[in-house]
Parts: C-alpha cells; sequence; structure tokens
C-alpha cells in the first residue's frame, strides 16, 4: 500500500495562461503607438462598417463583469465550501472586453468628427480596462491552481477592473449622448450634491410670449438644441461641425460656411435640412426627428433678418407667418409650471378661449400643453390692441398667467381690468402711457413674479405700492419718472426684489 499523496497541483494552464496575457496586454498598449491618430477623414470602406459594432459589443464585458462580481460576492459569504468559480464567466469578461477595445479603437481611427481630448480618455480607458480583466484573469488561473492563495487580492482586482469600467462607460456614454446625459433631469438635490448647478428656472421658460426676448438664445437656441446639438456639440463634431456656439454655428465645418447671415438660401444649414428626406446629406440624419415646418419657418426667418446674436423679437420684422409659428413654441413643462394648479375651465371658458385664438390669431396660447393657464401677447398686434381689445380678454384673464401688452395703446382704464387677473405670474406693460393710477390695480395681483413698467410715465410715489407684492422678483423700470430716491427707498423695502433701471 502507496500512502496516497494529494495529487501535484498542475501549473500548465497558470502559465499559459499567463503568457498569453501578456501577449494580448503588450499587443494592446501598443496599439495606440503603433496606429497613431486618425487620418483627416477617417479610415474608409470596412473599417466604418466594423467600427460601429463597438457599441453593440461593449455591453457584453459590462455584463459579465458584473456577473462576476455577483458571483464572488456569493462566494464571499459561502464561506470555505465555496460557491460556483467565476473563472469562466472572467475568461469571456477578458475576451469580450479586448474584443470590444478592438472594434472602439476601429470606430475611432474611422470617425475622427469626436472631441478629441475625450475620445482619446475613452480609448486609453477602454483599452486599460481590456488588459486588466486579462491580467485579472491570468492571476485567477493561479489563484485557482494554489488553492485559493491570493483570493483576496484577486477580489481587489476584480474591484479595481470595476471602477475602471465605471469611468470609460462615464466617457463612453458623453461621447454618444452628449455630456450631461445621465445628469440633466436629475432632482436639484442631487444634482446640488454632484455639484451641478439647479435647472433651467421656469421663469425663462414663461418667458417664451414676449416681445423681450432674445431671438437666438430664446427661439433659435431650443430648436437646435432639440434637432441638431446631440450630433454638433463640444464633444461630437460630426461633419467637424459644431453648432453649439453662436460663431461656430455660424462658421460651418469642413464645407465652410453654416450660417450666411441674410443669406438662409445659401445656407448650409438650411440647404442641408431642406435635401429630400431620402438624400444621404439631409440633417438631421435618417432616424432622427425632421424639423418641424414652423421650426423652419423660424429658422430661415432668423437667418434672412441676419442672424443677429442679441437682437428681441420686438426689434425684428415679424411676418404673419412667424408670427403663426412662434405662437406654435410650446415653452417645456419646467418642474415647477408642472405643478402648477390646472384650472378644469369649463367648456364656456374653451369655447371663450377658441373665440379670442380665432380674434388675435397666434396671441393667445395655453402657458403649456393640458395647462388651464393662459398666456397672451399682444407683440404683433402694437398699437392696434388698446384698451377695447383688452376688454374682449376680460372673461379669460382670471386664467391668466402671462401678459404682454408691450407698446399698446392701452391706458389706465383698460388696466384697470387686470383687477380681475389674479393669477397673473408675468405682465409685461412697457412703452404704454401707462400711470401712477394704473399700480394702485397692480398692486393687487398677489401672484405677479415679474413686471416691467419700462418707459411708463410711473413715478417713484406711485411704485412704492408695489412694495407689497411678496413674490415679485423682477421689476423693470428703466426709462420711468422714478428717482433716485425712491428707488434707494424701494430697494430696501423689496430686498427680494430685483429692480432694473438706468439709474
Ligand atoms: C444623428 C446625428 C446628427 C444630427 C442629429 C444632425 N447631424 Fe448634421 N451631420 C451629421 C453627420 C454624420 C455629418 C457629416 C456627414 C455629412 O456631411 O453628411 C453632418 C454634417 C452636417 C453639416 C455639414 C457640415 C460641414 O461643413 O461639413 C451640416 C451643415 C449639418 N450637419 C447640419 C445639421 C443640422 C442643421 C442639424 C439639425 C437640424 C443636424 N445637422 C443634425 C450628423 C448629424
Amino acid at each position: 500500500m502507496t500512502e496516497s499523496t494529494p495529487p501535484r497541483p498542475s501549473f500548465a494552464g497558470p502559465f499559459f495562461f499567463s503568457f498569453t496575457a501578456i501577449l494580448l496586454i503588450a499587443v494592446l498598449a501598443l496599439l495606440p503607438f503603433w496606429a497613431g491618430k486618425p487620418v483627416e477623414d477617417g479610415l474608409q470602406g470596412i473599417a466604418k462598417f466594423i467600427g460601429r459594432f463597438h457599441p453593440v459589443v461593449l455591453h457584453l464585458p459590462i455584463g459579465m463583469l458584473v456577473w462576476v462580481l455577483i458571483l464572488e460576492t456569493g462566494n464571499l459569504f459561502a464561506g470555505k465550501a465555496g460557491g460556483p468559480s467565476s473563472r469562466m464567466p472572467l475568461m469571456f469578461t477578458a475576451l469580450s472586453a479586448v474584443i470590444a477595445a478592438l472594434l472602439g479603437f476601429v470606430l475611432y481611427q474611422s470617425t475622427p468628427d469626436y472631441d478629441a481630448e475625450l475620445v482619446e480618455r475613452h480609448l486609453y480607458g477602454g483599452l486599460f480596462f481590456a488588459c486588466a480583466t486579462v491580467a485579472t484573469f491570468a492571476f485567477k488561473c493561479w489563484v485557482d491552481s494554489l488553492d485559493g492563495l491570493g483570493a483576496g487580492f484577486y477580489r481587489i482586482l476584480l474591484l479595481g477592473c470595476a471602477a475602471v469600467m465605471g469611468f470609460t462607460s462615464h466617457d463612453g456614454a458623453s461621447l454618444t449622448h452628449g455630456k450631461g446625459y445621465l445628469t440633466d433631469h436629475a432632482p436639484d438635490p442631487l444634482r446640488k450634491l454632484l455639484g451641478l448647478p439647479e435647472r433651467k428656472s421656469p421663469k425663462s421658460a414663461a418667458a417664451a410670449d414676449s416681445g423681450e426676448q432674445i431671438v437666438y438664445r430664446e427661439i433659435i437656441v431650443p430648436i437646435l438644441e432639440r434637432k441638431c446639438y446631440s450630433c454638433h456639440n463640444v464633444d461630437k463634431q460630426k461633419g467637424r461641425y459644431r453648432m453649439d456656439e453662436y460663431e461656430l454655428l455660424l462658421k460651418g465645418g469642413k464645407e465652410g460656411d453654416g450660417i450666411i447671415p441674410g443669406n438662409s438660401a445659401a445656407s448650409n444649414v438650411i440647404v442641408r435640412i431642406e435635401l429630400p428626406g431620402d438624400d444621404d446629406e439631409h440633417m438631421p440624419p435618417e432616424g432622427k426627428k425632421d424639423l418641424d415646418p414652423h421650426e423652419l419657418v423660424l429658422l430661415k426667418w432668423w437667418i434672412d433678418q441676419g442672424a443677429p446674436m442679441e437682437t428681441r423679437l420686438a426689434d425684428l420684422a415679424v411676418t404673419d407667418e412667424v408670427r403663426d409659428a412662434i405662437g406654435k413654441i410650446v415653452p417645456e413643462p419646467t418642474a415647477e409650471n408642472e405643478e402648477a394648479p390646472v384650472d378644469e375651465s369649463s367648456n364656456v371658458l374653451k369655447a371663450e378661449i377658441q373665440r379670442l385664438q380665432a380674434e388675435f390669431p397666434a396671441a393667445l396660447n395655453y402657458e403649456f400643453q393640458g395647462s388651464g393657464q393662459l398666456t397672451f401677447t399682444a407683440v404683433g398686434l402694437r398699437g392696434k390692441f388698446g384698451d377695447e381689445q383688452l376688454a374682449m380678454l376680460k372673461p379669460v384673464l382670471p386664467a391668466m398667467a402671462s401678459l404682454d401688452l408691450s407698446h399698446t395703446s392701452v391706458t389706465d382704464k383698460g388696466v384697470s381690468l387686470l383687477a380681475s387677473a389674479t393669477n397673473l405670474k408675468s405682465l409685461r406693460l412697457a412703452g404704454t402711457s401707462l400711470s401712477d393710477v394704473s399700480l394702485e390695480t397692480l398692486s393687487g395681483l398677489r401672484n405677479i413674479e415679474s413686471l416691467n413698467l419700462y418707459g411708463t410715465q410711473v413715478t417713484g410715489q406711485g411704485v412704492m405700492m408695489l412694495a407689497s407684492l411678496q413674490g415679485l422678483g423682477n421689476l423693470y423700470l428703466w426709462q420711468t419718472q422714478v428717482d433716485e430716491a425712491a428707488l434707494k427707498n424701494l430697494r430696501e423695502k423689496m430686498p427680494d426684489c430685483e429692480i432694473l433701471t438706468g439709474l
């Protein structure tokens, strides 16, 4: 009888895998140095085809590594008996990570439109992740052959791989979806925690109905943001064209001028949009939502007006078509106005609204879809809109949230009707003949947040009546009779209100 000795562990496996791992890592590490930066237009032909499988394949190593982590967490609690080995799934993690990295490398070489800094970081992250999983797998082979020796370090390696994966996939997501894809809609407390600014305040969205708005920033940018920015931004510059900055938007990409002020027909942006939908060069490309007709009208109009950057709506020539198009822009619902009270407007009121909408085309709108709140802008009517017309709005005034009567011929007599507009949040009376007489009425608008009295006859004594309006956040008093002493007094009484004057 010979004593049974435990079988000598075989190290052939670990040696083989370690050797392969070193080779693979060497190849991956040398790849960027050997290939250099992508050429001018990127690799053509089959490379373009293959590279696009990168976003498909990359989910494999991510899922596999998660599985490995779950298995190992289970093993940690299973004690000596041990659970299922994570070796096989780890092998597939490493294999798929190498394939994903190689495909990513081909994509990088065939698509030179991405933001160089971000794409390079993502590239090195991906290569490093592939190398790390390969090395971890080789290490795992040794751990198994040595009967669990080094298992603790193996777990640390796994966690390291997961961390690299986290960073790398975040960069990857930023490349495809643009920075902030994950955080843009995060609730404000979370954004604060992450050191991000609060989301856009609803005040700016609610301003989308008055002549004071800056056309480029408040009308054009939101359109481009929805339809074009996703591929033409800092991180992703298809056709080497960035549209998210005014100068670059005009400058264009590799084909030259993007926008030629004053000539929409010759502007590449419009040319591309107006190509037939099945043309390869049509923008946005197939599968993306086309511009709505009213968006195209506005874009062309803005370009033909000289594509100004700072000009207000009221200072540009507006045709009926453009006015209609502006009326179709619905301010995006933001967190705050989603919560706004939705008056169940009666059928009578609805009929009234429809009648008034026919009377004043494009001037009367719902604040946002499904809201019981209304907005009215007389910006297209100006002098033609007076007390008589305002009186026609009387039935809907209680539901009015925003009212723009700037530069109309409305007088103090008409303004007295606004006493019933108790839900009014924003009121513009700039450039009217309004005097102190009206301020008594206005001081009764308990919900008012923004009041524009620019260029009216109001005096320092009169505006003191507004001091009781707790919610007033913006008060515009340029070119009024309000003197410096009264202003100082008012500012003391209303510390939370931003009072804008030329003084
Ligand atoms: C899904 C991604 C995507 C979206 C969205 C997109 N584009 Fe493009 N764009 C591309 C690609 C890719 C190219 C480069 C290939 C080409 O020239 O057709 C390009 C090129 C262009 C060019 C030519 C730039 C140059 O000088 O070479 C213009 C102009 C353009 N896009 C305008 C637009 C406009 C306007 C929109 C929004 C209405 C838009 N794009 C939305 C992907 C996109």
